[in-house]
């Protein structure tokens, strides 16, 4: 795992921004591997001013890590929302190369299965953007998630409900299951993985993804196993890390 700690969000949001610049210079046609939540809008708008400046979309595929289940394309909180509103509409990406898992199909499970097939056939994913909850999930995988798992309907963690009732006005607003690809998709898929975190509130998360043991309980240390991840986390997620400490 190499970790980069940045002076604040802005410098976080630059530098992620940039990994992915490199991956499409290098393979114009790459699979991202992209996140919700607000961690990395900024990163987007960073992308959005790459492509301002000739950064080409026009080949990328993306596929998103997850969507929640029971709310349509249109809702206002969706992923699939989100991501339009956040990236896509402001660059040269080709929808038919836009992949969101649904969380609304009457077969969740074909629904799964699918969304597998389209990594695979895409070749797995170049790199893959990740995001952590402050109980340590990535995507929605919550503790005590099998790392054997793939693309799959979970149930959300109370912790998670309670984070991300913000977008949705109140708690018992926020569905309480989702599409999310596994712990197994994300480490046998993805070639290369950058993780954000910012804020104080993510410093726990992070020393423990860091520092701790590999365990279901803190879903994201099972990055640990990846041969390729770059944790990039600004001065306050990193302020519980000890080697921030030392320096
Ligand atoms: C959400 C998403 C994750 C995201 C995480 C942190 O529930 N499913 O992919 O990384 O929680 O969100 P935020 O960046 O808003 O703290």
């Amino acid at each position: 795992m190499k970790i980069v700690v940045t002076k604040n969000y802005d410098e976080m949001s630059l530098f992620s921004a940039k990994q992915i610049m490199e991956v499409i210079k290098d393979k114009p046609d790459a699979s991202l591997g992209l996140a919700t939540g607000g961690t990395p809008i900024g990163m987007y708008q960073q992308l959005i001013h790459l492509h301002e400046n000739g950064l080409d979309f026009s080949k990328v595929k993306t596929f998103n890590l997850d969507e929640y289940v029971g709310i349509s394309q249109q809702h206002p909180e969706s992923y699939h929302k989100f991501m339009y509103d956040q990236l896509f509409n402001h660059i040269n990406i080709s929808p038919d190369n836009v992949h969101i898992p649904r969380g609304d199909c009457s077969d969740m499970h074909e629904q799964c299965e699918l969304y597998e097939k389209e990594i695979q056939l895409a070749g797995g994913i170049d790199i893959q953007v990740l995001g952590i909850g402050s109980n340590g999930h990535i995507g929605f995988n919550e503790p005590g998630s099998n790392p054997e798992e793939r693309t799959r309907v979970v149930q959300l963690a109370e912790s998670t409900i309670k984070a991300n009732a913000r977008f949705f006005g109140s708690e018992e607003l926020v569905p309480r299951l989702a599409i999310s690809m596994g712990i197994q998709t994300i480490l046998k898929q993805c070639k290369k993985i950058i993780l954000l975190a910012s804020g104080e509130e993510k410093a726990d998360a992070v020393r423990a993804m860091i520092e701790g043991e590999v365990t279901p309980e803190l879903p994201a240390s099972f990055l640990k196993l990846h041969p390729d991840v770059t944790i990039v986390v600004d001065q306050q997620a990193a302020k519980k890390l000890i080697v921030s400490q030392a320096s």
